[in-house]
């Protein structure tokens, strides 16, 4: 079993849509006995709420469907997810001050797997327009297929 979370700052626009787009590209490859998939934010100020309107539109227009209320990640998360994949640099060094050293190689970059180049951050799209959700619903697509990839068969 591959038990995967995706963090984010607020859990209600990148993580929601990287799980969501990344159970899709599982379900399609067959593979949805293989991974546990949730996530959760830094922050705690959505704690509850489902994803951001703007975030489940652009997901719906691409065809994924989310079914998330945003939670805060726990410390307990390091423990019960073996990949913990961060939206951006900031995500990521919020996660590795909380977890223990021990736990901190499974904290990683999520666009570390996107092409050579590539900019390291999703960008946050709360502030901005309707194009920023589908940018990362189009992110979400092509760095999970990597992910996906990169994780093969469990015994
Ligand atoms: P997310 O976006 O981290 O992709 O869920 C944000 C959501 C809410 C806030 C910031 C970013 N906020 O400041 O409330």
């Amino acid at each position: 079993m591959h038990r995967l979370l995706f963090v984010c700052l607020g859990n209600i626009c990148r993580s929601p849509t990287a799980e969501a787009v990344f159970a899709e590209l599982v379900r399609r490859a067959g593979r949805t006995v293989e991974f546990e998939l949730d996530s959760a934010g830094t922050g705690d100020w959505h704690v509850g709420e489902p994803p951001d309107p703007r975030t489940q539109a652009a997901a719906r227009a691409l065809g994924y469907r989310m079914r998330h209320r945003a939670r805060q990640v726990s410390r307990q998360d390091f423990e019960r997810f073996d990949l913990v994949l961060a939206m951006d640099r900031q995500n990521h060094r919020d996660l590795l001050a909380m977890a223990e050293p021990v736990h901190h190689p499974r904290i990683q970059l999520f666009r570390s797997l996107d092409d050579a180049g590539s900019a390291p951050d999703v960008p946050d799209p709360y502030y901005g327009g309707e194009e920023g959700f589908i940018e990362v619903v189009r992110i979400a697509e092509r760095v999970g297929a990597r992910w996906l990839e990169r994780l093969g068969p469990t015994a």
